[in-house]
């Protein structure tokens, strides 16, 4: 439970500018689901282990449990957050991973799904072609992620 008061912060989320009234210290993971609506990165272990909170924060892969929102929330400029929900692909349709995760049938239960698609499409922003080994430190965070792994490894053409 924070000690801090609620205050007013500027968010950019999915392309969209959101106001929000909340403590600073707030995970972003409770101010997304719970302020905002968007349910698609889950709570797993709350310390930044499991990767189902896995947001893209200016692009790069961040956990969102352990992200207070003030660190992403500036009324200056507001750092770009993207989710689940917000994933696209350049014709408004599936991202390409996203794409490639159905072709190649790696969803499990599900429940860590989002969070290892970002973190793939952050790895590829980073590295578009990367090595076995860049591919398996990318996903390492993700322990759900092994046949995402195994299948990331047989390095789709979609990718
Ligand atoms: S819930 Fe954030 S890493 Fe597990």
């Amino acid at each position: 439970m924070s000690s801090q008061p609620a205050v007013p912060l500027v968010l950019q989320v999915n392309g969209l500018r959101r106001n929000v009234t909340v403590e600073p210290d707030m995970p972003l993971l409770w101010v997304l689901r719970e302020e905002l609506g968007l349910t698609g990165a889950k709570y797993g272990c709350g310390i930044a282990r499991c990767g189902a909170c896995t947001v893209l924060v200016n692009g790069v892969a961040r956990r969102s449990c352990v992200t207070p929102v003030d660190s992403v929330a500036t009324k200056a400029k507001p750092m770009h957050v993207t989710t689940i929900e917000g994933l696209k692909g350049k014709d408004g349709g599936l991202h390409p991973v996203q794409e490639a995760w159905l072709a190649e049938n790696v969803p499990q239960c599900g429940y860590c799904q989002a969070g290892q698609v970002l973190a793939a499409v952050a790895l590829l922003c980073a590295n578009p072609k990367p090595e076995k080994e860049d591919v398996d430190l990318a996903m390492a965070g993700n322990p759900a992620a092994a046949e995402p792994t195994r299948a990331s490894e047989r390095r789709s053409p979609r990718w």
